[in-house]
Formats: C-alpha cells, structure tokens, sequence
C-alpha cells in the first residue's frame, strides 16, 4: 500500500509548452487545464486522501490582463465542467487562499460546490487559487494573536488556523516544469514533504508519469522505513554504545 497520501503540485511549464509551440501563453494553461481532470481522476483511482495543486499564486496578478483572466475562466471551467464527476465521485471539493479579492460570479461557484461536496468521504482535492503560503501562515498569526492575546502559539494551534486544517501534512510535492523550487506554496504543510522535480512541461504531464512518481516516492519511502524501523533503531544504538565507548579506550575508529 502506498504511503503517500497527500499529493500537492506545481503545475509549471505551460508559458514555455506554448512558447516552443509559437502559440500564446494562454494556449499552455488552456491545454494545461485538461491535464488537471486527468491527474485529479488518477489521484481519485490510486486511492489518494488529498491532491492539492497550485493553480494561481499571489504573484501571478503581475501577469498580463488575458492570461490572469483566462486562468480565472480555467478554474470557472473546470467546476462547470467536473461537477457531476466530482459528485459521483465523492470528491470534496475546495479552494484556498485569498476568495475575497475574487470576481462574485467565481467565489459562487466556489461556494456552491464546497456546500455540495461539503460531507463527501472520498478524494479532497483543493486548488490553490490566489494562494501564498506566507500569507496564510500570517493570516493565522494574527488570527490566533487577536483571538488568545495571552498565550504563546504552539503547532497545534497554527495548524488548526491553516486555510483547511483536515487536509494536513503534505507527503509528496510534485513539480513540473524543470525548476527546482517550492515558490511560496504550503509552506508550513510541506515542512517534511518528500519533493520530486520533473522537467516535464505540466501539458505534457501524464497520468502515467503521476503514477511512477507516486510508485518511485514510495519505494524510497519504504527503503528508509526500513533503515529507521526498530530493529535497525536497536542496531543503531548497539553500534553509538560500541562506538562511543571504543572512541573512550583510544581506539581509532
Ligand atoms: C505556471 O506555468 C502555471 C500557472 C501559473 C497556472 C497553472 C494553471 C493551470 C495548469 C490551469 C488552471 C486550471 C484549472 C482547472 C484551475 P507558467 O505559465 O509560469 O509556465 P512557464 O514557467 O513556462 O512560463
């Protein structure tokens, strides 16, 4: 069984797809958006608890006009076009980050299918959408400094103040596109996430290639459960007491 079961991706590269394509940036997302329903339909196969993807940071609004609004359309799209999959599916259906700086008719689509999907038990999928991590974790700071001014903050109580708390830990991030960076997103839920970078452009990314990362991550997992298992945690404090008292008769290790 696999131990990975919080995906979160980076879906980078469709500006360069386009761009070797001759087409417009635009072209890249618009292909880039059907990759989304196939990777979203994978994570629900495998038996994932959440697939998070990045799909418009804070920093994007400095892009042009067209392609900011062509990603808003994308996200309209996409729950337009998914909602009855995603209801058959059981998927629970959220996005994070900034909502209110959003245009009304996309914060209702919003609204809509996170009150539909809002008791199902299968996949979580979430999209980052006007998403910065440090604006979350700022965001939950000052939450918890106006709510418990006398008391210091402890995990506990930063993660219960995350834009969605039961989503949880991140095991596996995913990025595409060649860079090798996490670029602001879920920092505090990635603090032990295992990264993969591949330098596939996200319209080339396959459900085939989500699948042998997710079977690769896992492998690597298991090797190092292993080496941290009990019986290898014993054999490691025999050898630091073997070690330890060797260094103290002068042997030279
Ligand atoms: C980064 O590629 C990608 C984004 C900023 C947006 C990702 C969005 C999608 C894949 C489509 C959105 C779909 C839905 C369903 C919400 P880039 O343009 O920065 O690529 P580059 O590094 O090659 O320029």
């Amino acid at each position: 069984m696999s131990v990975i079961k919080h995906v979160a991706i980076i879906m980078d590269g469709n500006g360069r797809w386009a761009k070797r394509r001759v087409r417009p940036r635009i072209w890249g997302h618009v292909r880039g958006s059907s990759v989304v329903s196939d990777i979203v339909r994978s994570a629900d196969d495998l038996g994932l608890r959440a697939l998070t993807m990045y799909a418009f940071s804070t920093e994007n609004w400095s892009r042009p006009l067209e392609e900011v609004s062509t990603l808003f359309r994308l996200l309209r799209k996409f729950i337009i076009k998914e909602k009855s999959r995603i209801l058959e599916n059981n998927i629970k259906f959220r996005v994070i980050g900034e909502l209110q700086s959003l245009p009304p008719e996309t914060v209702d689509l919003i609204n809509d299918i996170e009150t539909l999907t809002s008791k199902a038990t299968g996949l979580n999928l979430t999209f980052a959408f006007n998403y910065g991590g440090r604006a979350e974790i700022l965001r939950a700071v000052n939450t918890f400094q106006i709510t418990n001014p006398e008391r210091l903050m402890t995990e506990a109580d930063l993660n219960e103040l995350m834009y969605r708390p039961e989503t949880g830990d991140v095991d596996l991030m995913i990025r595409t596109g060649g860079e090798q960076r996490i670029s602001n997103f879920l920092l505090w839920q990635m603090a032990y996430a295992e990264m993969y970078f591949t330098p596939t452009k996200w319209p080339d990314f396959t459900s085939r290639e989500f699948c042998k990362i997710i079977e690769h991550v896992s492998c690597r997992e298991r090797r190092f459960g292993s080496v941290c298992g009990q019986e290898a945690l014993n054999a490691s404090v025999e050898r630091a007491e073997t070690n330890k008292s060797a260094f103290f008769q002068g042997v030279v290790l």
